[in-house]
């Protein structure tokens, strides 16, 4: 310890530093609503083309395209000419993994601003700073709602690639899918499995553009879409399986139990449930804690462990028949005890 007090740990220092800076997400952000990755698609251009293009101004374009090629995600082979990298592909709208829309950072900063609020008394910092949970507020702001969608199709686009390897659909006849938002997920799934025919429940606001999904996807005759809060509507009855993804994550323990409840006495004996949500076991907790912390200002929720999962399943009256890796999600399958 006297040893290293002495002589400064410049690397930690510069670490320290590194992990301090939160200028990168915001560069990133704008550079995706400015979609600068479409401009840059057919090949290096410069600043300047790049603000004519985009209406901004070109010295200031200039110093935030250099925060992001001080990360890798442009680079700059000549002074002020600007290309993509292999990161700054993934930024291109027509990319088919496209992750454009996935920086969203609104309103969920400034909840994370709170922090210290949450830390102190344990509640979600978003509705003390905003009087209302988060889905009410982003329902009343569309231009909120629509990042929020965009970002989670983003997700849903990579999360199907592991999805549809791990898991067996073609047997699924009737799909239910419970929070699936926009109906990404199930116009998806529908589309690779002509028989597979399916539920969406959500919120209205999150189902609004769901009729354009589905029909984009060519499953609309296949697709019907129930709109309203899970806890309150009528969960369809004896579907083949219940997909909840990525949804019990913004969720305590105590409401959290209560979609599990209103889930099994929708399922039949033969229904499976397929929670979908990332999840962290006792000895890798280093990759969900973010999340969990954003969980937790924004609503209370949290990053549960495979085993709470399993407990909270138990707890709802089911029975785990098996957990899979699906890359940033687990899948726990479970059926009515
Ligand atoms: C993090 S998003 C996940 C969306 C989607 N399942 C996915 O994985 O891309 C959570 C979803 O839960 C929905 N949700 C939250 N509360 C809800 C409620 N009370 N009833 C129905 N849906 C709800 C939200 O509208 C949102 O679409």
């Amino acid at each position: 310890m006297t040893a290293q007090r002495s002589r400064p740990n410049f690397q930690a220092i510069a670490r320290l530093a590194e992990l301090g800076d939160f200028t990168t997400a915001f560069a990133l952000r704008a550079t995706c609503k400015l979609r600068l990755a479409d401009y840059l698609a057919e090949g290096p251009r410069s600043a300047d083309e790049l603000a004519e293009a985009t209406g901004t101004h070109a010295p200031s374009l200039l110093r935030a395209l250099r925060a992001l090629v001080a990360k890798d995600i442009l680079a700059e082979p000549s002074p002020g000419r600007f290309e993509l990298t292999d990161m700054g592909d993934l930024l291109r709208s027509d990319h088919p993994l496209s992750m454009r829309q996935a920086f969203r950072l609104y309103p969920d900063v400034q909840a994370l601003s709170e922090l210290g609020y949450t830390v102190r008394t344990g509640e979600a910092a978003f509705a003390h700073l905003f009087g209302e949970d988060y889905f009410t507020y982003l329902a009343a702001r569309p231009e909120l709602l629509d990042d929020f969608r965009g970002s989670q199709a983003a997700l849903t686009r990579l999360e199907l690639l592991l999805i549809s390897r791990v898991y067996n659909w073609s047997n699924v006849g009737t799909l239910v899918d419970l929070g699936g938002n926009d109906g990404a997920l199930m116009a998806a799934l529908a589309s690779r499995h002509p028989d597979m025919r399916g539920v969406l429940v959500d919120l209205p606001e999150a189902v609004a553009e769901a009729p354009k999904v589905f029909a984009e996807a060519g499953v609309a005759n296949r697709c019907e879409i129930v709109s309203g809060s899970f806890f309150e509507v009528p969960i369809p009855t004896g579907a083949d399986v219940y997909v909840i993804k990525r949804v019990l994550v913004g969720f305590g323990d105590t409401e959290a139990e209560k979609l599990l409840a209103a889930v099994r006495a929708a399922m039949g004996p033969d229904s499976r449930l397929l929670v979908m949500e990332p999840m962290v076991t006792g000895d890798d907790f280093g990759t969900g804690t973010g999340l969990d912390v954003l969980m937790l200002v924004l609503n209370e929720g949290r990053v549960r462990t495979a085993e709470e999962f399993s407990r909270l399943l138990e707890v709802a009256g089911f029975t785990t028949s098996r957990v899979l890796e699906a890359g940033l999600l687990r899948i726990v399958e479970a059926q009515r005890g």
